[in-house]
């Protein structure tokens, strides 16, 4: 069985971000073969175009890392019915200097988690306009829309009984759809 070396990209630097927690407990529904690394966006520079004739360091090891990463995990949250600001950053350094763009061809899933009844529906309609444009694969169904209620998690971290097995088909979907889409590549 091949190794696979995902890169996860959470969209808030909260300590108590719902999102990460979402991300580490649906990591922990991947085989043994998904190799998980969750990438720091949030010490990334603010992109700005003048820098690049010479990348900040932060931005080229970030380069570098999406070069060496099968596929992608996007977690987001809504900020003001859209992609915060750290993860739109991230896709933006990504994606320069022109004619470099570390995303293209790479595969990516997303998923987000929200307080609100919305589940970040239109967060992750804007994210995904933006990986379209950066050619990145993305998997597009099943989408996952998820509201965090006070059952969502049992006491010991892991996924409540109502979210457990839409997750765990969502993971599998995501470990199919990955594993195609790189033997194509
Ligand atoms: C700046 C800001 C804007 C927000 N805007 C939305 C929104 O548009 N839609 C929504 O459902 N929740 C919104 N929320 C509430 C988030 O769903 C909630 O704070 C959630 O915990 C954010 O995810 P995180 O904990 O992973 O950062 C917003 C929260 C913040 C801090």
């Amino acid at each position: 069985m091949g190794k696979y070396k995902i890169g996860v990209l959470v969209g808030s630097l909260s300590k108590n971000s719902i999102n990460r927690k979402l991300a580490e407990a649906l990591v922990k529904l991947a085989p043994e073969n998904f190799e998980f690394k969750f990438l720091d966006i949030g010490s990334l520079p603010v992109y700005n175009y003048d820098n690049d004739g010479d990348i900040p360091a932060a931005a080229k090891s970030f380069k570098q890392a999406i070069a060496e990463t099968d596929a992608f995990l996007m977690v987001t949250p809504e900020y003001n019915r859209s992609v915060p600001s750290v993860l739109k950053n991230a896709i933006d350094t990504g994606s320069r200097p022109w004619g470099q763009n570390s995303w293209a061809g790479k595969p990516v899933a997303i998923i987000g988690a929200s307080i609100g009844p919305c589940g970040t529906a239109i967060a992750q309609g804007h994210l995904r306009a933006s990986l379209a444009c950066l050619q990145m694969r993305q998997m597009n169904l099943p989408e996952a829309y998820i509201t965090i209620t006070d059952d969502f998690y049992n006491a010991d971290g892991t996924i409540g009984v109502r979210t457990a097995g839409f997750l765990k088909t969502w993971m599998e979907s995501f470990v199919s759809s990955v594993t195609k889409e790189v033997a194509k590549a």
